[in-house]
């Protein structure tokens, strides 16, 4: 248990709904195994994040994580955005600074040390996006910032992956983005891609359900990234698997970007074994569920 005391700095998540999130038993676990005096709790906030943000700035509240429906809108609360977050157009984490909250996406530095870490080179590779939903649109971001060679944006309406790619023509200038309606995932020209799946297809309890089951796609790919990870073991990784290729949830990228948070509250660094017992908690508690 942390113990809390006059001098416990206070960190916690604004969203609605927030009461099923893990994100207070990952801080608090790295809180304690980091001897750190800091807690970290849940803010349910229905209506007013102009308020929200200045209040718990006022009462010294030293970082945020920001969920669902906020991480637009939380933005123009902020005294400055991080230049990546700001392109995107979303922040997941506030730090406190002398002026007010500086805002980050840190789901995007999270994804990029989940994708170091299972050794997925994204640099020159074609990477093939499910999904142009909130997620996409950072992961998007992401790889055509780290040096994809082309990136196809698949999603059931295609008017949302356009908007992404025109943005992040105007945003980053690199053309390498080509979308198409998911149906049509026949038509990729290459012979060998990356796999992201950001969309809610899959997510417990439909877990038998994936947008696109035809073998084919599978066995083209190099290997598979779902964002989702509850279920642990996905429909869509279990097709990548079927095909001999490796898969990965995401409970990397949930774990790293809160480790990512945490050590901007904290100004320091989390070390692997730290990071890896936290990683181990959190696959016992899905074994367990
Ligand atoms: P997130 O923030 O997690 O990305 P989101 O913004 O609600 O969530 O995006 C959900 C994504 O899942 C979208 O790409 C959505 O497709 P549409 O843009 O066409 O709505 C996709 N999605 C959800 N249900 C789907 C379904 N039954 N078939 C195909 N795609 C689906």
């Amino acid at each position: 248990m942390i113990e809390i005391k006059g001098t416990t700095k206070v960190c916690g998540l604004i969203g609605n709904p927030v009461e099923h999130s893990l994100s207070p038993m990952i801080h608090n676990e790295l809180s304690r195994m980091s001897n750190s005096d800091m807690v970290y709790v849940t803010f349910k906030v229905e209506k007013d994040i102009l308020t929200a943000v200045g209040g718990a700035f006022e009462l010294n509240v030293n970082g945020m994580n920001v969920t669902v429906p906020w991480k637009e809108k939380v933005i123009c609360t902020l005294c400055e955005t991080d230049k990546l977050a700001g392109d995107i157009g979303a922040v997941n984490t506030l730090v406190r600074t002398e002026r007010g909250f500086k805002g980050y996406n840190t789901d995007i530095i999270g994804f990029k040390r989940q994708l170091e870490d299972d050794g997925i080179d994204i640099k020159g590779n074609t990477v093939v996006l499910l999904g142009a939903g909130g997620a996409a649109r950072a992961i998007a971001f992401l790889l055509v910032n780290e040096g994809a060679g082309c990136v196809y944006i698949l999603n059931r309406t295609v008017e949302k992956a356009q908007r992404i790619a025109d943005d992040i023509r105007t945003s980053l200038g690199r053309d390498v983005i080509k979308v198409l309606p998911i149906s049509e995932y026949k038509s990729i020209a290459e012979s060998e891609y990356i796999v992201v799946q950001t969309t809610n297809v899959g997510l417990h309890p439909n877990i038998d359900d994936t947008v696109i089951s035809d073998k084919e796609f599978y066995d083209n790919a190099r290997c598979g990234v779902d964002i989702i990870y509850n279920p642990f073991n996905t429909k869509f990784m279990k097709l990548m698997r079927l095909s001999g290729k490796p898969s990965y949830n995401g409970l990397k990228m949930l774990l790293y970007q809160a480790v990512a948070a945490y050590e901007l509250w904290n100004d320091t660094k989390i070390s692997r074994s730290v990071t890896d017992e936290v990683y181990k908690m959190l696959c016992r508690h899905f074994e367990e569920v």
